[in-house]
């Protein structure tokens, strides 16, 4: 699907566990555009041990953001490789004003922008059984849940065969803490697109494959009205 142009975005903004992840995987494919996800990227240098990994480490630990410019740092490197100038799927970024200032300029440079931000909308209260309950594929970084969406093979990533393992920062308490950073911290970023009318609420707190339904019709039919959050 041809929604996204040369050095264009789609954001894919929600809170911890609203399932950004899970939608980004399939939605990247139908866009034909690869899926950048903070998150993933961060836990990849970790796995590497490389200095910025371990600079992130104690914050993701806690559940905090990782300072900007590391995160900018690690989102930049990865939107330079050739497969992301055509157009990219971001998957939890940006989550701080600051870094939605530094992608529109960065952006703008290259005469792309955010060509359209979507927020999936989940109840606080849904957060923590979808967090207790996820699983992840050390390969991929694909996401399970015991419950809403266990795998075929108990144990295996049904996309690359992979161990799956519970992430250190879904432990109740951590995600207490996300939750709270993301109210304070990334709440305004939403603010912020609903205001330059690009931004749209795509109800999250049904079925995955509902949920999937509604997220192609959004970017199949990009121009209604946003809605304000
Ligand atoms: P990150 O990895 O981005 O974590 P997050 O935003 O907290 O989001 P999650 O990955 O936990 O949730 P998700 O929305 O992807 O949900 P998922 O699809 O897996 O960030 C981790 C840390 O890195 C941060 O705390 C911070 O320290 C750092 N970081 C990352 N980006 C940063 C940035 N830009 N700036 C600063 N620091 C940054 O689904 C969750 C579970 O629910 C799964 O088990 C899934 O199977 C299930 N599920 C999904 N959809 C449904 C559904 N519709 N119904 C039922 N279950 C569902
Ligand atoms: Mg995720
Ligand atoms: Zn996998």
């Amino acid at each position: 699907m041809g929604l996204l142009q040369h050095d264009q975005v789609l954001l894919l903004l929600g809170a911890p566990g609203a399932g950004k992840g899970t939608q980004a995987r399939f939605l990247a494919e139908t866009l034909g555009v690869p899926h950048v996800a903070s998150g993933d990227l961060l836990r990849e240098h970790r796995e590497r041990g490389t200095a910025l990994g371990r600079a992130a480490q104690g914050y993701m630990d806690r559940g905090d953001l990782v300072p900007d410019d590391l995160v900018l740092d690690v989102i930049a490197d990865r939107l330079d490789q050739p497969d992301a100038t055509r157009g990219a799927l971001l998957d939890g970024f940006p989550r701080t004003v600051a870094q939605a200032q530094a992608l529109d300029a960065r952006l703008d440079q290259r005469g792309g922008g955010v060509r359209m931000a979507v927020y999936i909308d989940v109840p606080t209260e849904a957060l923590v059984d979808r967090l207790a309950g996820r699983w992840l594929c050390r390969g991929c970084q694909t996401s399970y849940h015991t419950e809403f969406n266990p795998p075929a093979v108990a144990n295996a990533c049904d996309v690359c065969g992979g161990e799956l393992y519970q992430r250190p920062d879904d432990k109740r308490e951590v995600v207490a803490n996300r939750v709270a950073v993301y109210l304070s911290d990334t709440l305004p970023v939403i603010d912020r697109y609903a205001s330059q009318g690009i931004l749209h609420c795509v109800d999250g707190n049904r079925s995955i494959d509902a949920v999937q339904e509604s997220l192609l019709e959004v970017v199949a039919d990009p121009e209604p009205e946003a809605i304000a959050v």
